[in-house]
């Protein structure tokens, strides 16, 4: 197969796994605008193609390999590939030797170097970065200019908790925070290019630090900044939680009522064996002292089913602190053995069909507390930011504060906050009415 010798002058970006991944994608994109390439239109072929990639579960890793065979062209020419994020980072150059298709490897903490990358891809070079340099990236990058309503800004990367399942640790490297003052920058660039909404991003945000501050003084920061309505954070260790950040949430108004804190089991001994240094009791009193300060906060939690040595029992145990927590929404996993970590040499190891079983009664439980807590929504007054159109003509769909989708028969803009009363739920969305509000 031919394999593209020139400098590409269109790019597509391709982000899957994680928000952070989603962050990065932009990051990627703004570079390669900035360099002078254009982003492809929709049905038009790219010269470069990033596939920004995911190595969490094998089934995302996997993903990567299937992608890449698909771009190739009826006419057996292909675009130029950049293998980015998690796998490229795991892999290296082993991808390169799996797929002849794969121009360049990059990894999460390298790509600030793409330009010259591409040029060495484009001189027939396979160069692979996996460095993780003691330089962050983000001063290499280019400052951020346009934002849709609803903007990630990345202020925590990595992760030290080597939880026994899980490849982050391996990934993207030891947990480091982003300067206050660089962060407060970029939200100000994002407001200024039309963000109503930021979310915090990090794999652990909420062990964000500058050694004095931690991310409830972020937040306050943030919420000065005019035109930011609403502020989120995401992904949070119960071990990082501080007095601050809970308190914070009774404080601020544009700090919306939503926490996301998986627990991934509800049973102490795999708790245990996963290296999660939380247990039951100590998870579910963080989630009762975030209430006591914010009674309508929204709970979300990650599970995983079929860890190695999982008995009946113990899954059970994780359907009772479902029962206890009354999550308003949840992500459930089946365990994947991932190459390198701990968990994957146990003993122990859980049959396919058993995890299956598992997975689907998980699943019913928690979609009937989502459906619970919806309910329990409807005659709230409260307000939408609206991100997409409807399916059906003159209807709009927005967020809530407590992150649902709410459908109502509006001609507002996508970008504007509206008042509505929350009339109807289902598992997945609510219904709203436009309300009018009078002026004080
Ligand atoms: N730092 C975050 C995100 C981790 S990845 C956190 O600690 O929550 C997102 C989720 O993927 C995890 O919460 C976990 O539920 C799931 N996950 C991670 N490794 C997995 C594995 N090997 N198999 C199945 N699910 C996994
Ligand atoms: Fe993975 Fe655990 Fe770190 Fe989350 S806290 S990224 S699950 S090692
Ligand atoms: Fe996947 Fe890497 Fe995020 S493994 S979940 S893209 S940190």
């Amino acid at each position: 197969m031919t394999s593209p010798a020139t400098r590409p002058k269109t790019f597509t970006v391709k982000s899957f796994g994680c928000q952070m991944n989603v962050y990065d994608g932009e990051r990627m994109a703004e570079l390669l605008g900035a360099e002078g390439m254009r982003a492809a239109g929709a049905g038009e072929d790219a010269d470069l193609v990033v596939l920004n990639t995911c190595h969490i579960r094998e089934k995302a890793a996997e993903k990567a390999y299937s992608d890449i065979g698909r771009l190739k062209r009826d006419d057996g020419t292909r675009p130029m590939i950049a293998l980015a994020g998690c796998v490229a980072q795991a892999e290296g150059a082993e991808a390169q030797a799996r797929s002849k298709m794969i121009d360049l490897v990059v990894g999460p903490q390298a790509y600030h170097r793409l330009p010259e990358l591409l040029a060495d891809a484009a001189a027939g070079r396979r160069p692979v970065d996996t460095d993780m340099p003691a330089i962050s990236k983000f001063g290499a990058l280019p400052a951020r200019r346009k934002s849709g309503p609803s903007a990630f800004l990345t202020v925590q990367e990595g992760c030290d908790k080597f939880c026994t399942y899980c490849v982050v640790p391996y990934t993207r490297g030891a947990e480091v925070s982003r300067p206050f003052g660089d962060i407060v920058d970029e939200a100000r660039a994002l407001a200024d290019g039309g963000a109503v909404e930021i979310t915090l991003l990090g794999q652990n945000v909420n062990a964000w630090s500058d050694g004095a501050r931690g991310l409830d003084a972020l937040i306050r920061e943030i919420a000065k900044i005019g035109g930011v309505e609403r502020i989120r954070y995401t992904t949070s260790h119960p071990m990082d939680m501080s007095d601050a950040l809970i308190a914070a949430h009774g404080e601020i108004d544009r700090l919306m009522p939503y926490l996301h804190l998986p627990v991934q089991s509800g049973s102490d001994p795999i708790l245990k064996a996963m290296n999660r240094s939380h247990d039951v009791e100590s998870y579910v009193r963080l989630i009762e002292r975030f209430r006591a300060v914010r009674p309508d906060i929204a709970i979300s939690g990650d599970f995983i089913v079929g860890f190695p040595g999982e008995t009946e029992a113990d899954f059970e145990a994780t359907l009772a602190i479902v029962d206890e927590v009354r999550y308003a929404a949840a992500y459930s996993f089946k365990y994947s053995p991932r190459p390198g970590t701990p968990a994957a040499m146990m003993e122990g190891q859980i049959a396919g069909e058993v995890m299956d079983e598992r997975l689907q009664r998980l699943q019913a439980r928690l979609a009937e507390h989502s459906l619970a807590f919806n309910r329990a929504c409807i005659g709230r007054d409260t307000q939408i930011l609206i991100d997409r159109k409807g399916r059906q003509l003159g209807q709009m769909v927005g967020k809530s504060p407590w992150l649902q989708s709410v459908h109502v028969t509006s001609d507002a803009k996508i970008g504007e906050m509206i008042d509505v009363t929350l009339t109807s739920a289902g598992p997945n969305s609510l219904g709203g009415s436009l309300r009018t509000v009078e002026a004080a």
